[in-house]
């Protein structure tokens, strides 16, 4: 049994996590004088939300005419009918009221001419429910909107007494006998001193797990830390097979170049100098929906119109618009093309390729953001004193494929929407629950494991072999194959998790056990996905599986629910109904179940 001695915090709420979804929720908990930690393994201001880049999708209606409802449809049709239709619709009703908060709290967006909040273009998102032109629903502060929301936010939430564990590591959630969640058991990065935060509420907004990939836009701090604590806690993780690919990430370093770029008028060519998305989306074109956008670059490439010496990536050309705008609209992806590959986008196209950039999937959650327990008999049962929100939720409002600008929105209402909820069911006069001693030891002792771990393999190498092999077997096509061959593969690198060699034992700033902790929390992930893909025999949003490509609604229009055992080897599906129905009737303002109907996905 390994001793470690720890220092006890009692709060009301922890909140994991500090970007835009941690921050909004710790804002909204301290607002209300809930007594808030939020503990954050970076500092707040470098969480991956800073690298959003092109907005946030809200009706604001200030470009031109829209409503929540056109933005609700195409949210619907974005998730390919498989988000649910509650949480769709809360997110599309209470998006200008998220983003008029931002506003007033101080987010320094973009401006039009008359003084109104700047907005843009952005694919899928349409007018008069999906009948329409393009809508400019996209909110921006120039191509730089995270930096400028989670700025804000972390000053908002200082201001109001929150308290920040800054460089503090979240190991494993605290779970009672009775499987309520009693806090988190933390590693201070600098000092190597241990610290359990008792908490009535626990928040998990600790982002996706794009670093399962070789190539994506994620942090490298994208490592899934929530979804891995809650898969040892024995919860599950929904829909994990959808994982998106953004159409434009720079070819080599898949540094992100924003969809607000074709917002602005950017297109896409081939090695024909063809603008070939007029072929595949002829309607809205290179504003079509990523997962379309990013199956067309690949289809093109295959079929040898890619373009370079190997012919294996695309140009995204922005060369035609004004250097001014280029320069008032799109600063930051101006800047990242010269570093990046070289290419003043004045002059040259951007070599650009679709690169892993969202999971779709996560912990489930209701539209609250309380996580979800599936049982057969109830699909929708509450895990009390747990909530997740932002990218490491699923709510599910992108269902099998999200649009570009509904995530910075999702972070917002659901960090806003996680805080309601926690204002009627924590009450701040009643004790902080103590988490049981028995699972701490066990924490610690699982710590302690991977600390001497002092087997054969290094930690970099085993997340290179589950990289690359994630690259390879679940990527923008699918086929039976490749999915088989890949779930073979990742079971074999989950396997040899207990061989890791980890040299480094000291506990201050110990990079290899860091990295080692968060390989525990992607080995999950990547398993979860690739089983979840495997079993998925039909084509929906990202998941374009070659052997079944039509969707099938009659057998599939369900969320899965993949649980890993304890050795981290072996998945077990299930699934869940999706919520079909919406929060309000057309007769109350809402949008009819006919207009939502599941159809033929074209754009
Ligand atoms: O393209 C982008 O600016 C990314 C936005 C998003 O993922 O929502």
């Amino acid at each position: 049994m390994a001793a470690y001695e720890f220092e006890t915090h009692e709060y009301d709420v922890v909140v994991v996590g500090a970007g835009g979804a941690g921050l909004r929720a710790t804002l909204g908990m301290a607002e209300q004088g809930l007594r808030t930690a939020c503990v954050t393994k970076v500092f707040p201001t470098r969480s991956h939300t800073v690298a959003a880049q092109g907005g946030i999708a809200a009706s604001l209606g200030n470009m031109g005419p829209d409503s929540w409802q056109w933005h609700m449809y195409d949210t619907v049709k974005g998730s390919d009918w498989l988000g649910d239709t509650d949480a769709m619709e809360y997110l599309a009703r209470e998006a200008p009221k998220a983003v008029y908060e931002l506003e007033h709290y101080g987010v320094p967006f973009s401006r039009t001419e008359e003084g109104k909040i700047y907005q843009r273009p952005f694919g899928g998102h349409t007018t008069e429910f999906g009948e329409g032109p393009p809508v400019q629903r996209t909110c921006a502060a120039a191509d730089r909107t995270g930096h400028a929301i989670l700025h804000t936010l972390y000053g908002q939430s200082v201001k109001n007494n929150a308290e920040f564990f800054i460089e503090y590591f979240a190991i494993d959630l605290l779970m009672s006998d009775d499987g309520e969640c009693q806090g988190v058991l933390c590693w201070k990065l600098d000092d190597g001193t241990f610290h359990v935060f008792n908490a009535k509420m626990t928040v998990l907004a600790t982002g996706g797990y794009g670093r399962a990939y070789f190539s994506a836009t994620s942090a490298h701090t994208c490592t899934g830390d929530g979804g891995g604590m809650v898969m040892r806690a024995g919860l599950p993780m929904q829909d994990m097979e959808f994982v998106q690919f953004h159409p434009t990430g720079i070819y080599g370093s898949g540094c992100l170049i924003t969809e607000g770029a074709r917002g602005e008028g950017g297109y896409l060519t081939n090695a024909e100098g063809e603008r070939f998305m007029e072929r595949y989306a002829p309607t809205y074109k290179d504003l079509a929906p990523r997962d379309y956008v990013s199956r067309s670059m690949t289809m093109e490439i295959r079929e040898g119109r890619g373009v370079g010496a190997e012919g294996d990536h695309i140009f995204l050309n922005l060369n035609h618009l004004p250097a001014e705008a280029l320069a008032e609209r799109l600063p930051g992806i101006s800047e990242s093309a010269r570093i990046f590959a070289g290419v003043d986008v004045t002059k040259e196209p951007i070599p650009v390729l679709p690169t892993v950039h969202y999971n779709m999937g996560g912990i489930p959650t209701n539209y609250w953001g309380e996580v979800l327990n599936p049982t057969a008999d109830n699909p929708t049962a509450v895990v009390p004193g747990l909530m997740a929100v932002g990218e490491a939720g699923c709510a599910s409002v992108h269902g099998a494929n999200r649009l570009g600008s509904n995530s910075l929105i999702d972070l917002v209402v659901f960090g806003r929407a996680s805080a309601i909820r926690a204002g009627a069911v924590v009450d701040p006069t009643t004790a902080v629950p103590t988490a049981p001693a028995a699972q701490i030891q066990k924490s610690f002792d699982r710590f302690d494991g991977l600390r001497h771990a002092k087997g054969a393999i290094p930690t970099a190498d085993l997340r290179l072999d589950m990289q690359k092999t994630m690259q390879r077997d679940a990527a923008v096509f699918r086929t039976a194959k490749t999915m088989a061959e890949g779930v073979d593969a990742m079971t074999a690198i989950a396997g040899k998790m207990t061989d890791l060699k980890v040299t480094d034992t000291t506990l201050v700033w110990n990079s290899d056990l860091m990295e080692t902790l968060e390989l525990t929390n992607l080995m999950p992930s990547a398993l979860t996905t690739i089983v979840s893909a495997e079993a998925r025999k039909e084509s929906r949003g990202a998941h374009a599986h070659e052997d079944f490509a039509e969707r099938d609604d009659e057998n599939w229009r369900v969320h899965t629910v993949a649980r890993v055992d304890a050795a981290g080897t072996s998945v077990d599906l299930s699934y869940r109904p999706v919520i079909a129905d919406p929060l309000t009737t057309e007769d109350e303002g809402g949008i009819s179940l006919q207009k939502i109907a599941p159809k033929a996905r074209t754009f």
